[in-house]
């Protein structure tokens, strides 16, 4: 009698022990088929993450100190808009690595700068801003072609396309203020002016 007991529960044992074999083969599997980002390709993401957070912090600064500057109220909002915009674009990144079985590492921030010389210089250093973004999403598509990732590389052809609209409006900008010089009413007709953009880019 006891026996045949020791023969069930050893059978029952080596049951359990199977069961718990084929439950982490199964779940290995399954953390290996949702985890659809290479490592390259997670690590260069997770880059472009602190890119967008750090982008996002550059233009509050610039929104501060143009704050405190004197009847130039439109080109503070537009700073501030700015900067929730790239706050946006990081979030959307953060979505999409953590959704492919990534995981978005929040990273931390630099010091920005602080002041400016003139408003002129504040619109240069974003536009240079602007182009290093854009050397980073191109640098960041050509490693999802290399790593064979077309759905990442899918992913970022909305940023390929957001810089290439950041960029020539940096630069539309560039060229105004180029024009005023040091002309105060020719500053104050580009702050008028970019309220313009501001109700277009909502509009759009
Ligand atoms: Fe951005
Ligand atoms: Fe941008």
């Amino acid at each position: 009698m006891n026996c045949i007991f020791l023969r069930y529960f050893t059978i029952l044992e080596f049951l359990q022990i199977k069961f718990r074999q084929s439950a982490f083969y199964l779940r290995t599997l399954k953390s290996k088929l949702i985890s659809m980002l290479s490592k390259k390709m997670q690590a260069a993401l997770n880059e472009q993450i602190k890119i967008e957070g750090q982008s996002s912090q550059v233009y509050l600064a610039m929104a501060s100190w143009a704050e405190i500057q004197p009847g130039i109220d439109n080109v503070v909002a537009f700073f501030y808009r700015h900067s929730d915009e790239e706050r946006m674009h990081m979030l959307k990144l953060i979505h999409f690595v953590n959704d492919r079985g990534g995981f978005a590492m929040i990273p931390a921030l630099e010091q920005p700068t602080l002041t400016y010389p003139s408003i002129k210089h504040a619109f240069e250093e974003l536009l240079k801003h602007e182009q290093f973004v854009s050397e980073s999403i191109n640098k960041l598509v050509d490693i999802a072609l290399q790593e064979k990732d077309y759905a990442t590389h899918n992913f970022l052809q909305w940023y390929v396309a957001e810089q290439i609209e950041e960029e020539a409006l940096a630069r539309t900008m560039n060229d105004k203020l180029e024009l005023i010089g040091d002309d105060k009413s020719g500053l104050y007709m580009f702050d008028r002016d970019i309220l313009m953009v501001s109700v277009q880019e909502e509009g759009a």
